[in-house]
């Protein structure tokens, strides 16, 4: 039976490159989009692929409500999810991003999505994945989460301070951490990647990779299924220090 995979915030970007590369590995992909018109516009580009994707609604501003239909839904389908793919994320008013001068209404709204959405909406899902005969919960965050790599003046990211953003992937990270250790006698497992800089609307576009490599670390994480981490922060060549 094909694995199934939900991706939050795959209507776009390496969410959505994400997706692609797992449907055309065989896995059934829940697209998870908090918009109808643009989560379907890309189950309609990847199907036209040959991908088994539906559209799944799946909002960080109502994350418990979202997860909660979706869980019932999943349950009553397939019985269970074998892979979770927290990816949906904004970095807001990068004009606002030194700590002197971050309103907290930026911090506020920032954290809704990137933290408290993200946790809010994988509790219900949880027993889905304690269902599966192995499962994963991909936490996407970012090297600016690091708090080391933040703090090393040597850090080619060192001066890539962004208070918002950064800290609401630090606090991602200690989900992932504490995930790991909450479910470590279990068969799921918990891991933050990063995908490297790369070009998407987040970035303006910007980055320096494209979203096939932006894509790399995720897909190939998912798809292990032997020696898979818990509680780790990987990237595409390796893993990061906290
Ligand atoms: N790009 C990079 O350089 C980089 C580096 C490190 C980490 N990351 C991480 O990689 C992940 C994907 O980023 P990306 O660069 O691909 O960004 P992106 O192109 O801006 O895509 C972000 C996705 O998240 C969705 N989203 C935003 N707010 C949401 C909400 N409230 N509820 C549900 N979905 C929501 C967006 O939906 P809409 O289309 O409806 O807005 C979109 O589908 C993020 O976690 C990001 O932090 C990116």
């Amino acid at each position: 039976m094909a694995k199934v995979v939900l991706i939050t915030g795959a209507n776009k970007g390496i969410g959505f490159q994400v997706a692609r590369e797992l449907g055309q590995a065989g896995f059934t992909v829940l697209l998870g989009a908090r918009d109808a018109s643009r989560g379907e516009e890309a189950v309609a580009k990847l199907r036209a692929e040959g991908a088994e994707v539906r559209f799944v609604a799946a909002d960080l501003n109502n994350p418990v409500a979202s997860a909660t239909v979706l869980a019932k839904t999943i349950g009553k389908e397939f019985g269970h999810l074998d892979v979770l793919v927290n990816n949906a994320a904004i970095f807001l008013t990068p004009q606002e991003v030194h700590a002197s001068d971050t309103g907290v209404e930026t911090l506020k709204r920032t954290f809704d999505v990137n933290f408290f959405g993200t946790v809010a909406f994988t509790q219900p899902v949880l027993p889905l994945l304690r269902a599966a005969e192995s499962a994963q919960i991909i936490n996407v965050s970012s090297s600016l989460g690091s708090l080391t790599i933040n703090g090393d003046s040597n850090s080619p990211y060192y001066h890539a301070k962004a208070l918002a953003y950064n800290a609401s992937k630090a606090a991602l990270n200690m989900f992932t951490v504490d995930l790991a250790y909450d479910l470590r006698e279990t068969r799921v497992k918990v891991n933050s990647v990063c995908p490297g800089y790369t070009a998407t609307d987040l970035t303006n576009h910007t980055g320096h990779q494209t979203i096939e490599e932006g894509a790399i670390a995720i897909v190939r994480l998912a798809r292990k299924t032997e020696k898979v981490p818990n509680g780790g922060f990987l990237h595409k060549d390796g893993t990061y220090p906290w």
